[in-house]
């Protein structure tokens, strides 16, 4: 599951040298004595994943003429945070297959994947201080601590049937649209670019996180797990309220509303095959990827003020790719 398995394979050309010289920069940093740290380490970062938020770290860098040397290793400080929040994440949701193969959780143990976690962060904060930018050090400072709010916030929120839509995208745009607007806001800081343009990256790089989330959340309803590489109906297990539910529930009848409001109340994953016919009986997968195209859009709007080329178109074409992924 490349990066970028949503790039086409022209515009996956344009940034496949930056994403070796990523990829040698992740091994190099994730070099320690500590044996457990690089097993574990290296269990999850080598068992792939699409690599999108550096992806878009370094086709905004390219977009925006900035070609230098530390945009590997803020590409790699994106993928080392992400990397840390999914061993945590994992852990806190008792998780059992990511990126198509057990979690770190079940390979390694709970106690390893919280603390290999905290090396990622800890290496990634080591590494973003080279930078040598106050500016760039108080985007990724800010943004890993608005995920960690964001996974707080849906903590408070499992088992809550009465989350709105406006709940459910406070929490989204914490815990994965932050760390996509940092990725880009720090390529238009790097690239040295003026306020509005930086402005217009940041939302491309929410807009693009948020709709990102919201189709992840209908494939685990929906999705295929040999592609997705997590299992499906985890959401409801955990006790999860996401998009699909909070539609199903707005437009569903009260026998189907009071369905779908015990199942998430018990969490009762027994109850899943009714719990899907009612999202699919209501339409909500259909309005769920309305509301993912709606900012898609808004992300494409956003690219309009980049230097044409074709890193910016791209970007351009990102957006849809992502409202159709598979994995
Ligand atoms: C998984 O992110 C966590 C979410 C924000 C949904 P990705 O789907 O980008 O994970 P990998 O890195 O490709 O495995
Ligand atoms: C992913 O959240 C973790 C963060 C965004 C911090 P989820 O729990 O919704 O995603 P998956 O399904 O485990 O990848
Ligand atoms: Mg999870
Ligand atoms: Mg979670």
């Amino acid at each position: 599951m490349p990066a970028t398995s949503l790039l086409s394979p022209c515009d996956l050309g344009l940034i496949a040298a930056d994403m070796r010289a990523l990829d040698e920069v992740i091994a190099r940093r994730l070099q320690t004595d500590v044996v457990l740290v690089g097993q574990v380490a290296r269990y999850i970062i080598t068992a792939g994943g699409k690599r999108l938020r550096p992806a878009l770290l370094l086709l905004l860098c390219q977009a925006l003429g900035y070609r230098g040397e530390q945009r590997f290793n803020l590409a790699a400080v994106v993928e080392f945070i992400h990397t840390a929040t999914l061993l945590h994440d994992d852990v806190v949701d008792d998780s059992a297959l990511r990126r198509g193969r057990p979690t770190a959780n079940q390979a390694f143990g709970r106690p390893a994947s919280v603390l290999v976690g905290d090396f990622l962060y800890s290496r990634a904060f080591q590494m973003m201080v080279e930078a040598q930018s106050m500016a760039i050090m108080g985007v990724l400072a800010d943004a890993t601590n608005v995920i960690a709010q964001g996974e707080v916030m849906q903590l408070m929120n499992m088992k809550d049937a009465a989350l709105d839509e406006q709940g459910y995208l406070q929490v989204i745009r914490s815990k994965t649209a932050k760390l996509f607007e940092a990725s880009a806001r720090v390529a238009a800081i790097l690239a040295g670019a003026p306020p509005e343009l930086e402005a217009d990256c940041a939302t491309y790089g929410q807009a693009l996180g948020t709709a990102f989330q919201v189709i992840d959340d209908v494939l685990d309803y929906t999705g295929d797990v040999s592609l997705t590489g997590k299992n499906l109906g985890a959401d409801l297990r955990e006790g999860k309220i996401t998009l699909p539910l909070i539609l199903a529930m707005r437009k569903g009848s009260t026998a189907q509303r009071a369905l779908i409001e015990q199942a998430i109340e018990t969490a009762d994953c027994s109850r899943i095959d009714a719990v899907l016919e009612v999202v699919a009986q209501t339409g909500a997968l259909q309005a769920a990827l309305e509301v993912a195209a709606v900012e898609a859009h808004r992300a494409a709007e956003a690219t309009r003020r980049l230097p044409d080329g074709p890193h910016a178109r791209a970007l351009l074409k990102l957006p849809t790719a992502l409202l159709q992924r598979q994995c």
